[in-house]
């Protein structure tokens, strides 16, 4: 990490700070303006042309991220100071060589970017290494490997591939007759094809939480560790539908989430915003998964936090100080395309505005799927219950409208 006081230059000239998102969807967009409200120059690189960060970014690059000699150009080209991922799916050999020649500080460090893109990695680091409570799992590279471990776990299970994120080639196992489908399956929605796979067993939650954990330096450069409200989300079909702060937990199992998140953050180090997944069932927390990086269900920080999670990653990443107070309680409901279309318009949204304590953030992706995450409604008021019924029912008025 850079030592010494933060000074922060004038973007486009000589004495910029300069920082490359990788990834420029939603969250990248959210962080690209953030650091552009702390006169930071900021480059925006996604595999896509004017991808949402693209279109709020000094400059913008279309390359495939996870071919590593494309990788390794355009950072030589802008010679950023701060690599930032904003995704998994990034060729994170490349990133290590980068930070190991000091081209760039990668964030929070290139180890994690490698670790958390692959499920055996963050599990056996979690669980193995830390010690960390988690579901029971094995990996397995084989139908043959795939039907011991179910018999050794029990039913249910849900099946991975150890390359995938967002709910992609994931399922549950119900009964032995499902097992053949779920690795099919799973072997169709890895990143990479024919890869391993994790067989977790099924954990009966009570409910899930993201702590958003933040390392953040003070003004002698000592890291510290500071925790955000828990965020209470819904799933479905991988993917977050609804998300809400502060999440009620009993004092005993918010003591642990915070336990948990300082241990697995701190063994991943370096600065900025983490999303730490984790499954609480009574007062016991389970650890299921952490992203580097800001997390899409805490978009609701928009409406809660006096820094948004995405504002707070921006200071941690420069040296900054953070804040991570709550503002006030709220709620976050996403809106999806619903259609596959290009240059899609919206429709309903002043309707939508119209409900108390709501905000909308449209991402501005150029094309549309049904399954798409398109924009979100966040809202704030006096409980999550209230926040919850209003986002939803302004992201409800929003029509996408392909002609
Ligand atoms: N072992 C398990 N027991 C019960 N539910 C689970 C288990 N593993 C995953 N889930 C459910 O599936 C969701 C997605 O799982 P996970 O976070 O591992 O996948 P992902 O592909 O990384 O998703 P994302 O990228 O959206 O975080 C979890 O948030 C949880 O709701
Ligand atoms: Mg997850």
């Amino acid at each position: 990490m850079n030592s010494g006081p933060v000074r922060i230059g004038t973007p486009l000239s000589p004495s910029a700070t300069r920082v490359m998102l990788l990834g420029a969807g939603e969250l990248g967009k959210e962080v690209v303006i953030a650091f552009q409200r702390l006169g930071v120059e900021v480059v925006a690189v996604d595999r896509y042309p004017d991808a949402p960060g693209h279109q709020v970014a000094h400059r913008a690059h279309a390359i495939d991220m996870t071919d590593p000699v494309a990788l390794r150009a355009v950072i030589e080209q802008e010679q950023p100071q701060y690599v930032i991922p904003e995704i998994e799916a990034i060729a994170t050999a490349a990133l290590l060589q980068v930070e190991q020649e000091g081209l760039a500080t990668v964030i929070p460090t290139a180890r994690a970017t490698r670790l958390t893109m692959d499920r055996e990695g963050i599990r056996r680091l979690a669980a193995e290494e830390l010690g960390l409570p988690t579901s029971p799992y094995e990996f397995a590279d084989t139908l043959d490997e795939v039907r011991a471990a179910v018999d050794r776990l029990g039913l249910p299970c849900v099946l991975k591939p150890v390359m995938s994120s967002s709910g992609k080639g994931q399922s549950t196992i119900r009964t032995p007759e499902d097992v053949e489908a779920a690795w099919d399956y799973a072997r169709a929605g890895g990143r990479v094809t024919g890869t391993r796979v994790i067989v977790e067993g099924f954990v009966d939650f009570d409910y899930e939480i993201t702590q958003l954990t933040v390392r953040a330096a003070d003004l002698d450069g000592t890291v510290g560790t500071f925790f955000c409200a828990p965020v209470g989300h819904i799933q479905q079909a991988g993917d977050y539908v609804e998300s809400w702060q502060p999440q009620p937990m009993s004092d005993a199992a918010a003591a642990a989430a915070r336990d948990v998140a300082g241990r697995i953050t701190e063994a991943l180090g370096g600065r900025g915003i983490f999303g730490v997944e984790l499954f609480v069932r009574g007062d016991e927390v389970l650890f299921s998964e952490v992203s580097p990086r800001p997390h899409d269900t805490g978009l609701v920080t928009l409406a809660t936090q006096r820094l948004s999670e995405f504002e707070l990653h921006a200071r941690a990443i420069l040296g900054l100080p953070v804040d991570v107070s709550l503002r006030s309680p709220g709620a976050s409901a996403v809106i999806y395309g619903g259609v596959d279309a290009k240059a899609v318009a919206f429709e309903g949204v002043a309707e939508a505005l119209s409900v108390p304590g709501t905000d909308i953030r449209l991402f501005g992706k150029p094309e549309s799927f049904t399954t798409r995450r398109m924009g979100v409604v966040v809202a704030a008021a006096e409980d999550t219950d209230t926040a919850r019924a209003n986002a939803k029912a302004a992201a409800a008025k929003v029509r996408v409208i392909s002609e």
